[in-house]
Order: structure tokens, then C-alpha cells, then sequence
């Protein structure tokens, strides 16, 4: 069977960073709770130019480096921060990428999980299709009220892949596990521009779905806990991934892991997300980003074990193995540089980014410039989203 998975992979946070020690202040708890309780160090926040499209333009402009866009022909969109009810946020991207006219564009919802949803779509239109190829973008902004417990696990990016035959990365195993269950443990309501959450059933679902998917794999697969060398979760929390790798180890093998063990196993995957927070449906693809760019020793042939969850809830367990000269093609140093060269912010300066007045009755707003990639919101104008490319990046303001 041909070989199926990613060819390029690139990934976009926001230029601005709470550091966790700004909000413990502020919000009188011990730093610990987030930096130990939680894993967490920093979360990325979008400036008011910043938005799910231009953060998906962003990362697919680096993806698309060196391919040729005439062989795209369908963009997915995964996203449950969108900006309009009917049209799809990918039509925006396409347009700032000059792609295809031929070509199939979609959003795809399902909180957390619709990015892995569109990759299990994507990969049998590939084998019909191996001479195209498919540009998934899982783009998000994580957001709670000020002040509530998950404030703190709020954070923004976004992951391009160009997915393909004969891929230069990663291809992908044809067994998954999968479950659906409908429960309410995180959901927003259309009149909510910040999610509903019950934090700690949220959690225990997220381990019982585990086991769940796991099992299915497992069972299809016949491969079992050490024939993975390394695993990628999706992340809401750093902290709720160490107790979920633990969770597996158990049920497979009844130990706990030592630190060591632990760290050697997911310690790679948690490094971006440890600074930039939850990117709800690219987390789990910012994960294997990091291993992928962190990971001294050589990955080709190693197998990955990947864990996708999204409230309401859908989850699966899949695999891939990563392929031999996989470093040519990714984007480490940039993603090195993007994550340095951020700005962190005060206290005060990320309420008024969360809190900025966008209009909501059809008035015409120009939107301040800040510190973003090639491409930014400049303003609201008829009810319409304006998008520009950006000349020259500004300093920080
Ligand atoms: P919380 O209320 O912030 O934290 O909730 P906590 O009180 O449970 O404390 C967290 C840990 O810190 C505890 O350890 C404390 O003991 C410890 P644990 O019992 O878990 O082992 N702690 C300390 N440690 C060291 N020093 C200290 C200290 N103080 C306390 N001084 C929660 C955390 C993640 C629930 C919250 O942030 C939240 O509700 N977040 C949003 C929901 C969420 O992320 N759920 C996770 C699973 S659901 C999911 O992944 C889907 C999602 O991505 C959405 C989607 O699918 O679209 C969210």
C-alpha cells in the first residue's frame, strides 16, 4: 500500500507571551500551581491583528516553502475558534496564499479532535489521488473568562501540514481507535466568545477516552505499549499528559514510570506547548512538532503513538512511523527564533489584548498594528474581515 502522511510540517504561535508568574500575582495563587500543579510556564495571546486565519496563513506560508501549490486541491481548516457561522475560515487563507482555483476548501469542527478527524479524511483521497496533495491547518485561540480555573490553560497557535504520498516525514499506520460519547464537559454556546468548562470531569474523561481508544488500536494493531518510541498527546495542560502516559503504563504494563522514563518518552512533545498553552486542535500537532524539531537522536523508522482528544466529546488513538531524512524537511530554526523573540506581556496588557472592543453591530473598526507574521487583521469594515499582508514587521507596541 502506498505510503501516506506529511511532507511538510510548520507551526505559528502568537508574538506575545503571559508569563504564568505575571498571572499568579495578579490572581494571588502560589506560581507553583501553574508551573508544577500544571506544567505550565507561559500561554501565548493574540494580539487584536491576530486571529485563527492569520495564524493558519502564517504556518501554511512556511509549510507551503518549496511545494508547489498547483497540486493542492483541498484545503481543511480544523478550528473551534471560528470567525463566521457559514463561510469557511481556510477561503481566507487561500486567498492570502495564491492557491489553486481548483481546489476543495473546508472548516471542520469537533472541538480539540476535528484536526485529526481531517487527517483520516485526507489520507484515502491520497491513496485514490498519490499525484495531489492536501494542506491541513489546525489553527485555535484557547480562551476562558478572566479568572476562572482555566485562564491558566489558555493559550494560541497554529500547525500547517502539506500531506501527500510518499511522504517526507511521517506516514501514517492504518489502524486507529475511536470513540464518541456525548457528555458536556467543555462547550461555547454561540452568544459566548469564551468557553464553558467542568475542569476536573473534563480531565476524567480525557484519561477514560484514552483507555478506550487505546484498547481499540491496541487490539487492531497488535502493537503494544514499547513498540512506540515515542508519544504525542493532545495538551490542554502539560501535567494532565504526564498523568495520561502514566495512565497507559499502567493499564499495559502495571508500573508507574520514573521521572526519567517519563521525560524520555514525552518530554520532547511537551516543550511548546509548556510555553504557549492550549492551541486546542493544533496542540496535539504542536506536539509532534517538537519532537520532531527537539529530538537529538536520529527518528527515522521510529514508530509515534498519538492520542486526540476533543470535548463533548471524540477521541482517537493512532500511529505513524517517522521517516528516514525527515530534518530536511522541517522548519526547526524558524520555530526556535519565533518562540525567542516573543514579547511577554504584563498583567494589564493582556487584559486589554482578551478584552479589546472588537465591533459587533457593523461598525467600522481599523485594527492597531502589532507584532505578527506576513499577514495580519487590519480592520472590520460592512460586517467584513479585511486581511493584509504585512510590509515590514513593527517593532513590538
Ligand atoms: P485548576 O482548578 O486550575 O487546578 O484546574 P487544581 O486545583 O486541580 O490544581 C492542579 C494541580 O496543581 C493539582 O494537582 C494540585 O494539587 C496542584 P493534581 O491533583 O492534579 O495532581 N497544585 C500545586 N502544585 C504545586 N504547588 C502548588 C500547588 N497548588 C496546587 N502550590 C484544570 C486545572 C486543567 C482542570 C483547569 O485549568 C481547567 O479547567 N482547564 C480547562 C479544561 C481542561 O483543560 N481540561 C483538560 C481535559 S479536556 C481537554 O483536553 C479538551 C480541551 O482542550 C477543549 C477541547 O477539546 O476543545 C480543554
Amino acid at each position: 500500500m502506498v505510503k501516506v502522511g506529511i511532507e511538510r510540517i510548520a507551526f505559528y504561535t502568537s508574538h506575545y507571551a503571559l508569563d504564568l508568574e505575571a498571572l499568579a500575582k495578579v490572581r494571588g495563587v502560589d506560581v507553583n500551581k501553574f508551573f508544577v500543579g500544571l506544567g505550565q510556564q507561559k500561554m501565548s495571546v493574540p494580539p487584536p491583528d491576530e486571529d485563527i486565519v492569520t495564524m493558519a496563513a502564517n504556518a501554511a506560508s512556511r509549510a507551503l516553502q518549496s511545494i508547489d501549490v498547483s497540486a493542492i486541491e483541498m484545503v481543511l481548516f480544523a478550528t473551534e475558534s471560528g470567525i463566521d457561522q457559514s463561510k469557511a475560515a481556510g477561503i481566507y487563507v487561500h486567498d492570502l496564499l495564491g492557491l489553486p482555483e481548483r481546489c476543495r476548501v473546508i472548516e471542520l469542527k469537533q472541538a480539540c479532535y476535528s484536526a485529526t478527524v481531517a487527517l483520516q479524511l485526507a489520507i484515502p483521497f491520497l491513496r485514490q489521488h498519490p499525484e495531489k496533495k492536501v494542506l491541513l491547518i489546525a489553527s485555535d485561540i484557547a480562551r476562558y473568562g478572566l479568572g476562572t480555573s482555566g485562564e491558566s490553560s489558555q493559550g494560541s497557535g497554529a500547525v500547517a501540514m502539506v500531506l501527500s504520498a510518499n511522504p517526507a516525514i511521517m506516514a501514517f499506520d492504518a489502524e486507529y481507535g475511536v470513540v464518541t460519547e456525548n457528555v458536556m464537559d467543555f462547550w461555547r454556546p454561540n452568544y459566548s466568545d469564551s468557553a464553558f468548562v467542568e475542569g476536573k470531569y473534563s480531565s476524567k474523561l480525557y484519561l477514560n477516552m484514552l483507555e478506550k481508544s487505546w484498547q481499540q488500536y491496541r487490539d487492531l494493531s497488535g502493537r503494544g505499549f514499547d513498540e512506540h518510541a515515542y508519544y504525542c498527546y493532545h495538551s490542554p495542560v502539560p501535567r494532565l499528559v504526564e498523568k495520561a502516559h502514566q495512565h497507559l503504563a499502567k493499564i499495559n504494563q502495571c508500573v508507574k514510570l520514573s521521572e526519567e522514563a517519563l521525560t524520555a518518552k514525552i518530554g520532547h512533545s511537551l516543550a511548546y506547548s509548556r510555553q504557549i498553552g492550549n492551541s486546542y486542535t493544533a496542540s496535539l500537532y504542536v506536539g509532534l512538532t517538537a519532537l520532531l524539531d527537539l529530538a537529538e537522536e536520529d527518528l527515522s523508522g521510529k514508530r509515534v503513538g498519538f492520542y486526540s482528544y476533543g470535548s463533548g466529546c471524540v477521541a482517537e488513538y493512532f500511529s505513524g512511523v517517522i521517516q528516514p531524512g525527515y530534518r530536511d524537511a522541517l522548519d526547526t530554526q524558524n520555530h526556535a527564533t519565533m518562540l525567542a523573540k516573543r514579547t511577554a506581556l504584563s498583567y494589564a496588557e493582556y487584559e486589554a489584548f482578551y478584552s479589546f472592543p472588537y465591533p459587533e453591530d457593523g461598525s467600522s473598526c481599523e485594527i492597531p498594528e502589532h507584532q505578527t507574521g506576513q499577514f495580519r487583521l487590519a480592520s472590520i469594515q460592512d460586517h467584513k474581515r479585511i486581511y493584509a499582508k504585512v510590509e515590514k514587521n513593527i517593532s513590538a507596541g
